[in-house]
């Protein structure tokens, strides 16, 4: 199990994201809606030397989220995730804060999981799945 499923609390339904395919090795996320404590938040997935990494999308610094374009987490070198705000770098392994102002903390893991090249996620006691959206 990687670190980040290890680290989340686990013990939803596993939720459908996106095709495995989907997630290139340090490239674009995949995003999406869900509920932490109740209140609306998001949360993505990215593909880290071959491993799916997925966080809470917010910032240690100030609690906005990250990505200066939808899904684009990753720095020049696809090395750290950064932060587009003020250039907070996170470590992509274990969500640690590596630079930047975002201190000693480290991001809040979400786990995930790939079975039969679909990704999946498992909402916790926490983070929940967000209501579908209103049609129109
Ligand atoms: S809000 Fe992320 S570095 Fe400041």
């Amino acid at each position: 199990m990687a670190e980040a499923e290890a680290e989340a609390d686990a013990e939803g339904q596993p939720v459908a994201l996106c095709a495995s395919s989907a997630l290139e090795d340090g490239g674009l996320a995949h995003g999406w809606d869900v509920l932490e404590f109740g209140r609306p938040a998001r949360a993505f997935v990215v593909r880290f030397d071959g491993v799916l990494r997925a966080y809470m999308n917010r910032c240690l610094h100030v609690p906005v989220e990250m990505d200066w374009q939808p899904g684009q987490f990753f720095d020049s070198d696809k090395r750290f995730i950064i932060c587009s705000i003020h250039g907070a770098t996170y470590d992509p392994a274990d969500g640690r804060c590596v630079g930047g102002p975002c201190g000693r903390g480290r991001l809040k893991a979400v786990a995930v999981r790939e079975q039969g090249g679909v990704v999946h996620w498992y909402p916790s006691r926490d983070i929940r799945p967000a209501p579908p959206a209103p049609s129109v």
